[in-house]
């Protein structure tokens, strides 16, 4: 958005702080013309700001809207994820963007988000519905570490959105592994990791998070199995403020994990790991094998304990709990 989106996103923040401001002191306070705020003003207005005018006492800010506008999301961002911030309406998919963004050498903690995904994409080749009222964005992390220590990156990933969620909306999800995030027994959201990387050296790592926030019905495919953070919370969530905690919860997160790796994170995964000590059937690499979930190690890896004894270590699968709820019926967005 440049010099005007950064004027603009001052112009909300003043507003946000203040009642009336009148046009002069906004002028003067952003250091461009009273015709330039009008302007701002104007654009503000058409992406849906109600934004109230008094020719004796300036300006007002009503209701902010539920948009992921960057003038709306970036006052809500506390550290440096979240910048540069490319915002799209709708998108193919936020992790191609993300891609093409990384290509072009674009910093780590970069993000892209979309209001709407057209081919949002799931782990295991499936398709993500990705409708307006979801939280769909990709980060771009540059991680300096051999890639075979990435494979913990989901998992310290998905704890870190659990926290988010647990410390903003008080809500306690869990999880499946590797990173599929649950409410209620119900898929609420899912993360899609893509590395480019080279036998020693990782380039980028494309975190694309996908969260049902104010979806209010999904259809017939996914009833039984997802859900989403109103509908379990019972009240419209905050999009934009939602999604700075992410974003500060993740980047204090994955700077820890680029130090110490997963063992910090291990405990507060495994606490939230919704299946453990029950009987799982595992897809992994077309072998179907079943046993008991009995842990997850320090590396990432599933511990099935098999009948007759011996323990598999599991670094990637599909796992269904054999019983009959919503998780045993599966949970992925097809
Ligand atoms: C899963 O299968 O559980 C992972 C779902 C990941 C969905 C997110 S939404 C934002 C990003 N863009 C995509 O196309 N996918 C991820």
């Amino acid at each position: 958005m440049g010099s005007a989106g950064s004027a603009r996103e001052r112009l909300v923040q003043l507003l946000k702080d203040r009642g009336f401001v009148s046009g002069t002191e906004i002028g003067l306070r952003l250091g461009i013309s009273r015709g330039a705020v009008w302007k701002h003003v104007r654009a503000l207005r058409e992406e849906g700001f109600a934004i109230f005018g008094s020719p004796r006492r300036g300006y007002r800010l009503g209701d902010v809207p539920d948009t992921l506008l960057p003038p709306v999301v970036l006052p809500f961002l506390t550290g440096g994820f979240g910048r540069p911030y490319r915002y799209h309406p709708v998108t193919s998919s936020t992790n191609d963007r993300a891609k093409e963004l990384a290509q072009s050498g674009a910093p780590e903690g970069t993000v892209v988000v979309a209001e709407q995904q057209t081919g949002g994409r799931g782990r295991r080749g499936r398709s993500w519905h990705s409708p307006p009222g979801g939280l769909w964005f990709s980060l771009l992390l540059r991680p300096d570490v051999p890639p075979a220590e990435t494979q913990t990156l989901p998992l310290l990933l998905s704890v870190a959105v659990v926290r988010g969620i647990e410390e903003h909306l008080g809500l306690q999800p869990g999880l499946k592994w590797p990173n599929d995030i649950l409410l209620g027994g119900r898929k609420v959201g899912g993360i899609l990791t893509e590395m480019s990387a080279e036998t020693e050296q990782v380039h980028h790592v494309v975190a694309g998070i996908g969260l049902n926030v104010n979806i209010t019905s999904f259809p017939p495919e996914l009833e039984t199995t997802a859900t989403s953070l109103r509908i379990q919370s019972g009240g419209e969530v905050s999009r934009a403020r939602l999604l700075g905690v992410l974003l500060a919860v993740i980047e204090e997160d994955y700077r820890r994990w680029c130090r110490a790796g997963f063992a910090p994170f291990h405990a507060a995964y495994q606490e939230r790991c919704s299946f453990l000590g029950k009987e799982v059937v595992v897809v992994a690499a077309g072998e179907v094998l079943t046993g008991l979930a009995a842990g997850v190690d320090a590396a990432g890896r599933l511990l099935l304990s098999v009948p007759g004894g011996g323990i598999k270590r599991l670094s990637g699968g599909e796992v269904t709990v054999r019983e009959g709820d919503a998780v045993a019926a599966g949970s992925g967005h097809r």
